[in-house]
């Protein structure tokens, strides 16, 4: 059940691939609290159909975008205030994207054009969708972006590979764009970093499964989930985080401030 916390707002959902992914379940929880938006992917992302699904089950639009592409982004919010009548409140940046990951290149033997293709997708293209906005006058005062971000931004998880760089790119990038948007148009920024997630993206990485159990034995509460991670988003999209701007805030369980667990050490005994 809703509490209205999004009645009368209009949004912008990047990222619903299929029904595990985070964006997915944050476009059915900003249904539920009344929110309309229209739904953005890459149109490669697209063909696979099953965005068209969350679509009328969320009585959305779906306008396809490749992030990388400032047409395809000035289109989108165009297109996107036409169709919902106005301009746009909540943004969600759920996009990611690393062929040396799919690759399963090492950090020390990148492709260098993949390592480009990397940051222009994972975190340039925040940069570009918030500028592409604000040259738009698109985003209402006090409206709120959303992106999500890993720890590997902050410290190593060496299988993340060249995404810890897209992530710290990508945080940065949320305060300094926090800053001046902030400043111009009281419109917030902010990251939320969440738990490793079994979804495409996720699961692309080296040894995630084992990983997945590690942080899941790491964090007193447990991974968080991403239909808690979509209501953390919805809370962030909402009037009750109002004075809330250039944050990076974690939405992992207690993992981020844990240095051991019981449940690890059992599995480091007595030699
Ligand atoms: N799954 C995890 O363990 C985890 C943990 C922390 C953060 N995240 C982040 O959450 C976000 C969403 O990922 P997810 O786990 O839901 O996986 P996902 O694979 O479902 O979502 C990634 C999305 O990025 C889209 N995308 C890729 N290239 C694009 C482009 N050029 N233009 C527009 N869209 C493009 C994909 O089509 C897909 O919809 C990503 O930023 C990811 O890094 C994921």
């Amino acid at each position: 059940m809703g509490h209205n916390l999004l009645k009368g707002k209009r949004g912008i959902i990047f990222g619903a691939l299929d029904s595990n992914s985070i964006a997915w379940q944050v476009a059915l929880k900003a249904h539920e609290e009344g929110a309309i938006f229209t739904l953005s992917n890459a149109p490669v992302a697209m063909r696979m159909g099953a965005i068209n699904d969350l679509a009328k089950t969320t009585g959305s639009e779906v306008i396809g975008a490749d992030a990388t592409s400032i047409e395809d982004l000035e289109n989108l919010f165009k297109q996107s205030m036409d169709v919902l009548g106005g301009k746009i409140d909540f943004v969600l940046h759920s996009i990611g994207m690393s062929l040396n990951v799919r690759k399963n290149n090492p950090y020390t033997d990148l492709n260098y054009d993949f390592y480009h293709k990397t940051m222009d997708i994972s975190a340039m293209s925040l940069h570009r969708t918030l500028q592409t906005a604000m040259k738009l006058d698109a985003i209402n005062e006090w409206g709120s972006v959303v992106a999500l971000t890993y720890i590997a931004a902050q410290r190593v998880f060496p299988d993340y590979n060249e995404m810890a760089d897209a992530k710290s790119l990508l945080e940065s990038i949320s305060r300094s764009f926090g800053y001046h948007y902030g400043k111009a148009k009281k419109v917030r920024i902010n990251t939320i970093s969440q738990s490793p997630t079994k979804t495409t993206a996720g699961s692309g990485v080296k040894g995630f499964n084992s990983f997945f159990n590690y942080a899941d034995a790491m964090s007193p509460l447990g991974n968080a989930p991403s239909d808690t991670c979509a209501n953390y988003c919805i809370s962030m999209f909402s009037d009750l985080t109002r004075m809330v701007t250039m944050q990076n805030l974690y939405h992992d369980g207690g993992f981020s401030f844990t240095g051991i667990s019981g449940d690890v050490m059992e599995n480091f005994g007595d030699k």
